[in-house]
């Protein structure tokens, strides 16, 4: 399999991209509802949500820079321009929420007066000052993004089985490991 796509397959970096970033981010689901630092300091479950968080952003910025530089794979012939327009603006709406979410999530940590390391190995660089109205917005902002991200994924993965059960073309496909 090449690692660049072509104008009807998925290459294997856009495949690596996606299932690897779709476990993440279901860990990091996991994370964001189980965590329960109240300091914002330090390497418990939250150290790792924040971590990951920062993860994801990073491996966003890269993914996006992947996709501007590959061909995207055409929607089947016979797809009407709503259709088409539809699947597009949910994916470029992954790429803005995938950004905005994790951003949210730091200005949530620094505004309470955390730090946000990476896995222990350096800080984060403060962009926000802290007070407590600020982090009660973000935290309200993260909020939304992460049910709307949680949303986003429910009607992808719907409409990725409608393609593959109901229209039986090859949308499902062509994004499988195998
Ligand atoms: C794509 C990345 C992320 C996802 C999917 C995600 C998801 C979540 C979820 C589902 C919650 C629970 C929300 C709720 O109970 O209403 C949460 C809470 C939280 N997350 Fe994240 N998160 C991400 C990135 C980050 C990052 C990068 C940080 C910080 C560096 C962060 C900091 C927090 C904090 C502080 C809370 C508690 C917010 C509050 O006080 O209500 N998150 N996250």
């Amino acid at each position: 399999m090449s690692s660049k796509n072509t104008n009807n397959s998925y290459g294997w970096v856009a495949k690596t991209f996606h299932w690897g970033m779709f476990l993440i981010i279901v860990g990091q689901f996991w994370l964001g509802g189980n965590f329960k630092e109240e300091a914002y300091r330090g390497m418990g479950l939250g150290g790792y949500h924040f971590s990951i968080g920062v993860l994801i952003l990073f491996l966003m910025l890269l993914r996006f820079a992947w996709r501007a530089k590959n061909p995207v794979p055409e929607l089947p012939d016979g797809t009407g321009n709503l259709q088409a327009l539809a699947a597009h603006g949910l994916h470029i709406l992954f790429y803005v929420l995938l950004i905005v979410l994790p951003i949210a999530g730091i200005a949530v940590v620094q505004a309470r007066g955390g730090t946000v390391s990476f896995f222990g190995m350096f800080l984060i660089p403060g962009f926000i000052q802290e007070a407590e109205s600020t982090a009660d917005l973000a935290a309200a902002m993260h909020g939304i993004f992460a049910k709307a991200t949680f949303f986003a994924v429910i009607l992808h993965i719907i409409m990725a089985l409608y393609h593959h059960y109901g229209k039986k073309d090859n949308v499902l496909k062509r994004m499988l490991p195998w």
